[in-house]
C-alpha cells in the first residue's frame, strides 16, 4: 500500500504547530497503524530528518499510551479498537491520512503528536485508590460479590486511560474516564468504604483540571477503546450527589 500522511508536527508545546506531508510506501496491509508510522519514522531518520513523536507502549490495547486522532476521530473510529490495535487493512491503497495529537487544554501538546495526560494521574491521585492494604488475592469465595456487580465492576475497570474520550467530546469533558475509576472502586466490598470521600475529591480535580461538562452527546462511548458505557455517567452522578446529601 502507498499512503500520503498528513501528520501534525509541532517542535514543543509553546512554539506553533503545522501539518507536514509525508509518503508512507510499501506499507503491508498487516502492519498496525504504528509499525506503519514506525516505517515512516525510519525513512525519515535516514534523510537526516527528525523523527514523528508519538506516544505508544504496550502496542496490545492495555496501557492507555496511544493516542492519535486519525481523519478527525480519536483511534480512527473502529469500534473497541485503540490506535495500536487498528491495522492497515482497514485503509485503502492510495488514501490520504491525517494524523493529529489529542486536543484538549488540559492535554497540552508536549512534541508532534505526544501530549501530557498527567491530568488525569492528578484525578486518580486525588482519590481514585483504597486507601488500607486489601492484603494478597483472596479465594474467589471468600468475599460474596453478586454477579451482576462484580461484571458490571469489571466493565467499568476496562477503562485504560488513554483519553480519547475527552478529545471526542466538543466540551473536553472526562466524565466517561472519571466515571468508570469512580463505578468501578463504587461497586465492590474493598472501594464502598471510601466511595463518598473518593467521588467528590475526583469531581473537584476534574474541574479543577479544566476539564468541560458531560451535555451526553454519546462522542466519548462511541471512540472509547474499551466500550465503556455512557451508563456509568448517570451512576457517577447518582454518586455525587448522594456523596454531597450525606456531607
Ligand atoms: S473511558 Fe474509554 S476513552 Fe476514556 S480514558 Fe477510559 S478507555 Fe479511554
Ligand atoms: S500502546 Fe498501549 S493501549 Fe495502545
Amino acid at each position: 500500500m502507498n499512503l500520503t500522511l498528513k501528520v501534525w508536527r509541532q517542535k514543543s508545546g509553546s512554539s506553533a504547530g503545522e501539518f507536514a506531508t509525508y509518503q508512507a510506501t510499501n506499507i503491508i496491509p498487516d502492519m498496525s497503524f504504528l509499525e506503519m508510522l514506525d516505517v515512516v519514522n525510519e525513512g525519515l531518520m535516514e534523510k537526516g530528518e527528525e523523527p514523528i513523536a508519538f506516544d505508544s507502549d504496550c502496542r496490545e490495547g492495555i496501557c492507555g499510551m496511544c493516542s492519535l486522532v486519525i481523519n478527525g476521530i480519536p483511534h480512527g473510529g473502529h469500534r473497541g479498537t485503540a490506535t495500536c490495535q487498528l491495522h492497515m487493512r482497514h485503509f485503502t491503497d492510495g488514501q490520504t491520512i491525517t494524523i493529529e495529537p489529542w486536543r484538549a487544554k488540559s492535554f497540552p501538546v508536549v512534541k508532534d503528536l505526544v501530549v501530557n495526560r498527567s491530568a488525569f494521574d492528578r484525578i486518580i491521585a486525588s482519590g481514585g485508590f483504597v486507601s488500607v492494604s486489601t492484603g494478597g488475592t483472596p479465594d474467589g469465595n471468600a468475599i460474596p460479590i453478586a454477579k451482576d456487580d462484580q461484571e458490571t465492576a469489571m466493565d467499568a475497570a476496562a477503562c485504560i486511560g488513554c483519553g480519547a474520550c475527552v478529545a471526542a467530546c466538543k466540551n473536553a469533558s472526562a466524565m466517561l474516564f472519571v466515571a468508570a475509576k469512580v463505578s468501578h472502586l463504587a461497586m465492590l466490598p474493598q472501594g464502598k468504604v471510601e466511595r463518598e470521600r473518593r467521588v467528590l475529591e475526583m469531581v473537584r480535580q476534574m474541574d479543577a483540571e479544566g476539564f468541560g461538562s458531560c451535555t451526553v452527546t454519546g462522542s466519548c462511548e462511541a471512540v472509547c477503546p474499551k466500550e465503556i458505557s455512557l451508563g456509568f455517567i448517570a451512576q457517577m452522578n447518582r454518586e455525587y450527589f448522594k456523596a454531597l446529601l450525606k456531607k
